[in-house]
């Protein structure tokens, strides 16, 4: 039984499709990755998948509320980590975290126990009082995903949520999230360009490009599906949007330079 389904979801910006009629369904529970170049429409998706953007046809539904007519039931179950920082530097984690007790609505008599268990929860009780910008990068990921599940959201979504971490910072803030599916149940749906971080850690991916979806399965059966023992999860990557680059008549410079700007403004 699915807790996500996607109906031919689809989001234009002008004569620009930037998601194109994507299906993808993912079951209760799983850790689920969106993976794709650059420009893939990946964080368009989440974003529609999170209410924050309406999808210009087909729909999506999460717990069977559809994200275009009943926004608000949605917005009660999920959480969601956004690309860019969205953790207040100039606060605490325990002051980020109070707004955040505040705004999902968690009653005050509550707030501060639910704000010291979820700091526990991601290791961050010993710097509950120090300042955000103080903080590492992989430690603001960690106060960013205690920001989004306060509320204990059925399905969380981060978009990028390891990029910028050194290995021992992409390592803890994983087993936090694996944590959180494994004592709560919590459906993951992430994305990422860590094709070996993929590969460990989901049950089923995606793979984008141009918008529409071009593979979905879980990481052994894509590299089965190359035919090569040896094969990766990159050279699946490689595989699949190498192929629709070459059909629409584009190229990997493409993709390199359209790379190129997005880190610049990134
Ligand atoms: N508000 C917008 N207006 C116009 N075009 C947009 C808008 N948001 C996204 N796009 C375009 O839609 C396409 C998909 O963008 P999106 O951010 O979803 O890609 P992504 O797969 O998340 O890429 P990345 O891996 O770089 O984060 C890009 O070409 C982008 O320029
Ligand atoms: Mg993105």
């Amino acid at each position: 039984m699915s807790i996500l389904r996607t109906d031919k979801l689809t989001r234009a910006f002008g004569n620009f499709t930037a998601v194109d009629s994507l299906d993808i369904a993912v079951a209760k529970g799983e850790i689920f990755a969106l993976l794709g170049p650059n420009g893939a429409g990946k964080s368009t998706a989440l974003k529609m998948l999170t209410t924050l953007l309406p999808p210009t046809s087909g729909d999506a539904y999460i717990n069977d509320y559809s994200i275009r007519t009943q926004t608000n039931e949605i917005r009660k179950i999920i959480g969601y980590v956004p690309q860019m920082l969205s953790a207040d530097g100039s606060l605490t984690a325990f002051e980020n975290l109070s707004l955040f007790a505040k705004l999902y609505d968690i009653p005050s008599r509550e707030r501060k126990q639910r704000v010291h268990e979820a700091l526990k929860f991601m290791g961050l009780e010993n710097f509950e009082h120090k300042l955000v910008k103080t903080y590492s990068g992989g430690m603001i990921r960690r106060l960013e995903i205690a920001q989004s599940t306060l509320h204990q959201p059925s399905v969380l979504f981060l978009d990028e949520p390891t990029t910028g971490l050194d290995p021992i910072g992409r390592k803890v803030v994983w087993e936090h999230i694996v944590a959180l599916q494994k004592q709560f149940s919590t459906t993951i749906l992430f994305t990422t360009h860590l094709m070996e971080e993929a590969d460990e850690i989901c049950s089923r991916v995606a793979l984008m490009t141009r918008g529409k979806l071009a593979i979905v399965g879980s990481p052994k059966e894509l590299k089965a599906s190359l035919g090569d023992s040896e094969a990766t999860l990159d050279d699946v990557f490689i595989h699949y949007t190498a192929d629709k680059l070459a059909e629409s008549g584009s190229s990997f410079h493409d993709v390199s330079v359209e790379r190129k700007t997005t880190r610049r403004l990134g």
